[in-house]
């Protein structure tokens, strides 16, 4: 039963995190900044509430969010307002509103923060969900989304998932897009096509034809599949531009996938778009999301400056992670206990620990002055990497021995915490 009326219940496709939940959230967000700040990205953070034309014109009018799912009100001064349903437009407007392109010619920004799309709630698809997002603002050549694409596939790796696939296109810019949409076009017109299409396929025949692509309606299918795909349109320079991409990520070993039917759901992009996604979450298959946006600064309003960027689901990526721990594969483990034996060991032990911890190395102890099986026992619990043994004899050696539980090894380290390094105890594992 629940113990509040029906009246005051949470509204569906949002969740209340408890502190056990909240903190693998702070965990997770924790590991974004620290992934972003190593690839240069610094954060914004911009308004949850916008004016809804910029997602009417930036997130695109023929788009399902602008058109199903956007939560706009008009507030007490009669302004249409819309909570946020993605990062992009508003990061793009601020980028134009503090003049930003005065400082410096390239902008690498990130966020996180709550989205909220009005969709039908199922696993993996909330009303209110959170994103982290990063936009590049300024280089319009490949190396710039060489970049991205690779920010995109650490930032999920450091969260601890390994097993997604990175599917990419290129939908090619203007003069591409134009020629494929007139073939497009064509094809989804001529009568035996038209008439199998859904109500929503022939309205997109006219709106924005690409979109066909994303429909999962039955009829569909078929006609689908014969369409001609824009590959076969791109100009020489999209079909450069998109070679370094591919030719960047085989350099650095990050395996792709090209399907030329990709399409993602948002109106500004050009040139290069990409997936990240995971076989874990049935049909919610989409952990990581972006491309190129040459145009859309331009129509807000600024110069012609080219952009590329992405944004990741964190429920989704967290449910991924849940389900790879139920299966006891990443489950939170501690880098190092330490064992201290005797009184001598235990007055050393704070500084081993801080020494430890300032490696940027988890550390941990017994507090209750237990001998060594209890503190082994505590060591398994915490799922300790290694154990630090620090005793009579091993103070009077100088060395102290270091255990590597998934080995059964052990070795022996200098006792001064001097000649440590983060390297000596990562090796040792
Ligand atoms: P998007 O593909 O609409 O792209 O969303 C990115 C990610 O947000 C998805 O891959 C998914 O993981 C997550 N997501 C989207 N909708 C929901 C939902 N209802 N519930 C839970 N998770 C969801 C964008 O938003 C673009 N702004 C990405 C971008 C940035 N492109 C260029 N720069």
């Amino acid at each position: 039963m629940a113990a509040v009326d029906n009246e005051f219940q949470r509204l569906l496709g949002t969740a209340d995190l408890l502190p056990e939940e909240s903190a693998r959230w702070v965990t997770a967000e924790n590991t974004i900044r620290a992934t972003m700040r190593r690839f240069g990205f610094g954060e914004i953070r911009v308004p949850i509430m916008e004016p809804t034309p910029l997602f009417d014109k930036g997130t695109g009018a023929s788009t399902d969010i602008v058109q199903k799912e956007m939560y706009t009100f008009t507030d007490r001064g009669n302004r249409s307002i819309t909570l946020r349903p993605e990062g992009t437009p508003s990061v793009v407007r601020a980028y134009l509103e503090a003049s930003l392109s005065a400082r410096r010619p390239t902008w690498k920004l990130f966020y996180i923060g709550p989205m909220f799309r009005a969709e039908r709630p199922q696993q993996g698809r909330y009303r209110q969900f959170h994103q982290y997002g990063a936009e590049m603002i300024g280089p319009g050549g490949p190396e710039a989304d060489i970049e991205l694409i690779a920010l995109g596939a650490a930032s999920l790796a450091d969260l601890g998932i390994t097993d997604v696939r990175l599917v990419m296109n290129s939908i090619g810019a203007a003069d591409s897009r134009r020629a494929h949409n007139a073939a497009l076009r064509d094809f989804l017109k001529s009568p035996a096509v038209s008439q199998a299409l859904c109500e929503d396929c022939k309205r997109r025949t006219e709106t924005n034809p690409l979109r066909v692509f994303d429909c999962k309606k039955e009829p569909c299918a078929k006609p689908v599949k014969d369409a001609p795909t824009i590959d076969a349109f791109l100009t020489p320079e999209d079909r450069d531009h998109f070679a370094v991409v591919r030719d960047g990520l085989e350099r650095l070993g990050i395996p792709y996938a090209v399907d030329v039917r990709m399409v993602r759901g948002l109106d500004y992009y050009t040139r290069t778009t990409f997936e990240f996604k995971t076989d874990k979450l049935g049909a919610q298959d989409a952990l990581l999301g972006g491309g190129r946006y040459d145009g859309l600064v331009e129509l807000y309003g600024g110069p012609p400056t080219p952009a590329v960027g992405f944004a990741a689901g964190i429920e989704r990526i967290l449910a991924v992670i849940a389900q790879d721990e139920q299966a006891g594969s990443a489950a939170e483990r501690l880098d190092v206990f330490v064992c201290a034996l005797g009184a001598q060991a235990a007055a050393l032990t704070p500084v081993i620990l801080a020494a430890l911890r300032a490696l940027n190395i988890s550390a941990d102890r017994d507090f209750m002055g237990r001998g060594l099986k209890a503190q082994m026992k505590e060591a398994n619990r915490l799922g300790a990497r290694r154990v630090l043994i620090v005793g009579d004899d091993e103070i009077a050696r100088g060395q102290y021995v270091l255990r590597l539980m998934d080995r059964s090894e052990q070795t022996e380290i200098p006792a001064d915490p001097k000649d440590w390094t983060a390297d000596l105890f990562r090796k040792a594992c």
